[in-house]
């Protein structure tokens, strides 16, 4: 394998040097889904059923992926979308992920799930990021991460909706994934081949939830915040809480997990700013369809009134193009992004970055466009893409 950044030319060998380099319990973590990971496989497939219309012959100088996400200027409408356990692909992958995305120009959403706390990201970093909450049993604790979050002038708050209770994925639990990894023999046998990542995490201090460690009641050391996060996601979350979030928030607000068209609608009526079709990277439903499937009626929906984004399978930025034709105003990437950090840190981020700019770049020149605002279903080929139903 050639390790050299610069033979990285798409995600693909990115997530392969990841896979070398980072522990097993972490890499597989990563790539994973829910069960038999149907809807994980789904997400990308669906993708390449989509093609795209050659146009020639036009005038392609000048181009620009520049626009808007919530109000914020974007380099390319793509945000980092949040990630637990981030860094554990890399040591402070959170502040070395949220700097690669701010020298971007893109959003960097920092999960309820970090490594890295709030501050240390806020410390390390100048542009404002995002932040994701999850809703615990524990309101105080759930009302302090806000005011934490707000104190570090994140600039947008990213609710997450779809997990009020935990899919299951089996590697996790056959790996016995864990922050940081048990001493196991099997896990320091594991450790002995990855030497680069051990050397980093020697190297600092932030080797475990960070948001919730010194925050929590009642917990002061890894065992007790294992069987505290375990039971904390609350599963009575609905619709009404979503007020209280707002008005406690009083800043932007996305909600992710978005399926259907009439949770669109719902999401519209409780006030968000922006919505994300997702469907958690496979992680939770299984059997649930692919992200870009449930996007087009969503869009009618909701896409009038809302920004309507999608995550799930972006793996080119072949995909960000097809999901913006579709509707999507713009995209969340997860383990693009990651494989990226797992195998090269802030470089290898940087690098996913690239990689997906110039894929868009290039795929919108070749369908005639030279401004993503002028973007629109056109671009595709009729009956290879998902339409709204009974359209
Ligand atoms: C390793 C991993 C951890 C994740 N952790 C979170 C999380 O803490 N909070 C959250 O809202 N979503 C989380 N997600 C879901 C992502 O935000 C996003 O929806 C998903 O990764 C998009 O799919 P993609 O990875 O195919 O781009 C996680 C996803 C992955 C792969």
């Amino acid at each position: 394998m050639n390790f050299g950044l610069d033979k990285m030319t798409c995600i693909e060998d990115l997530r392969r040097v990841a896979k070398f380099k980072v522990p097993k319990m972490f890499y597989d973590y990563a790539d994973s889904g829910s069960w038999t990971e149907s809807t994980y496989r789904a997400n990308s497939r669906d993708f390449n059923e989509i093609k795209f219309r050659q146009k020639v012959l036009v005038d392609m100088e000048g181009r620009s992926l520049a626009t808007k996400m919530v109000g914020q200027d974007v380099t390319m409408p793509v945000a980092l979308a949040p990630t637990g356990l981030t860094g554990m692909q890399r040591a402070d992958g959170e502040i070395l992920a949220a700097k690669a995305a701010e020298k971007f120009g893109v959003p960097f959403t920092l999960s309820t799930m970090s490594i890295c706390s709030i501050e240390d990201v806020a410390e390390n970093t100048t542009a404002p990021f995002w932040f994701q909450l999850y809703v615990m049993r524990d309101r105080e604790f759930m009302q302090n991460l806000i005011t934490r979050a707000k104190e570090a002038k994140c600039s947008a708050l990213v609710l997450t909706a779809d997990l009020q209770i935990l899919g299951q994925r089996h590697k996790d639990i056959k790996n016995g994934l864990s922050a940081p990894p048990k001493p196991t023999l099997l896990n320091l046998l594991n450790l002995l081949c990855k030497p680069e990542w051990c050397w980093h995490m020697l190297h600092t201090e932030r080797r475990t939830f960070r948001n919730i460690m010194g925050h929590a009641k009642n917990v002061q050391d890894n065992s007790s915040l294992f069987s505290w996060t375990a039971e904390q996601f609350d599963p009575r979350l609905s619709w009404d809480d979503v007020a209280r979030i707002k008005d406690l928030w009083g800043g932007k607000l996305i909600i992710k997990g978005i399926m259907t068209a009439e949770d669109a609608e719902k999401a519209v009526q409780h006030g968000a700013d922006a919505i994300v079709v997702s469907n958690h990277g496979g992680r939770q439903l299984d059997g649930a369809p692919s992200s870009i499937r449930a996007l087009p009626d969503v869009v009618q929906a909701a896409g009038s009134q809302i920004e309507v984004w999608l995550d799930g399978g972006i793996t080119t930025g072949q995909d960000i193009l097809r999901a913006w034709a579709l509707g999507a105003r713009g995209v969340m990437i997860g383990r693009a992004f990651l494989y990226g950090l797992g195998a090269y840190g802030e470089d290898g981020v940087r690098r996913a970055l690239e990689i997906l700019y110039k894929e868009m770049d290039l795929s919108m020149a070749f369908t005639g466009c030279r401004n993503i605002e002028e973007v629109t279903r056109d671009i595709l080929v009729k009956g290879t893409y998902p339409v709204p139903e009974g359209a």
